[in-house]
């Protein structure tokens, strides 16, 4: 397969230090043309764009995680804002909200969020969304700032990706589409369009059956393009295709 696009790896994670620059080498050997490297804190944002510097084919974002809100110094916003002049930072992100771990309270995540938002709407950037058990508070911050963006890694119902829609908002699958209890998910592809779809990894993560539990990495998407194209009755390499094309958009990539 030909022309996979990854729009949320992090390539900067430790899991990767033995083998990074071996295994980035030889993406695009295995058909992966484009990766969005995702920041989580000051320090990964910054790796990130270490990452896009050293491969032509890697881009990235930038943004704090709802779990390091709470680390946030007062001048974080002005670090990141001068990180998006990067020419190839093209979002902020991973910012949103998770109720399931509560790393960080609440209300400081939710004021780190909108902070976030507000930086992207500044910038005209779009935004990757992380959302665990937070759906309302994240859907009423995403009302005030309707615009570009992608919710990444979602396993809401069918109803909640149609609310997605509305918003103007991307959704984003990968290995957890091909779990066992993914019913919901599927459930959720099926009503969304095409062109509203794109693939990651959350690489170290979520990796694909049958390498459940193991490293994942971008070359393992094509197994997420596969049962996405059984949803849709297409083939895997036309999801491939439709979800670079997404993502090339959405993100003002080339
Ligand atoms: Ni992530």
């Amino acid at each position: 397969m030909q022309g996979i696009f990854d729009s949320h790896a992090h390539y900067d994670d430790k899991k990767f230090d033995g083998d990074r620059g071996a295994l980035l080498r030889s993406m695009p050997e295995n058909g992966v043309c484009r990766i969005l490297n995702i920041g989580c804190d000051l320090t990964s944002s910054q790796q990130s764009i270490d990452l896009a510097e050293q491969y032509d084919f890697i881009y990235c974002a930038v943004g704090t995680h709802p779990h390091e809100a709470k680390m946030m110094s007062r001048f974080y916003l002005e670090i990141y804002r001068e990180m998006a002049a990067h020419p190839k930072v093209k979002a902020i992100g991973e910012i949103g909200l998770d109720y399931h771990y509560d790393f960080s309270p609440r209300d400081i995540q939710k004021k780190v969020f909108d902070e976030q938002m507000a930086l992207a709407r500044e910038l005209s950037l779009p935004v990757v969304i992380h959302e665990r058990e937070a759906l309302p508070d994240t859907l009423e911050i995403l009302k005030r700032y309707p615009g570009a963006g992608v919710v990444h890694c979602f396993s809401g119902s069918a109803e909640t990706a149609r609310e997605i829609l509305r918003l103007g908002y991307h959704v984003g699958f990968g290995g957890a589409l091909t779990f066992k209890n993914a019913r919901r998910a599927l459930e959720a592809a099926a009503v969304l369009p095409l062109e509203r779809i794109l693939l990651e990894t959350d690489c170290p993560y979520m990796a694909p059956e049958p390498h459940r539990g193991k490293r994942n990495d971008s070359t393992l998407l094509p197994l997420v393009a596969q049962k996405l194209a059984e949803i849709k009755g297409i083939t895997a390499q036309e999801v491939v295709d439709a979800t670079r094309e997404n993502a090339c958009r959405l993100f003002g990539i080339a």
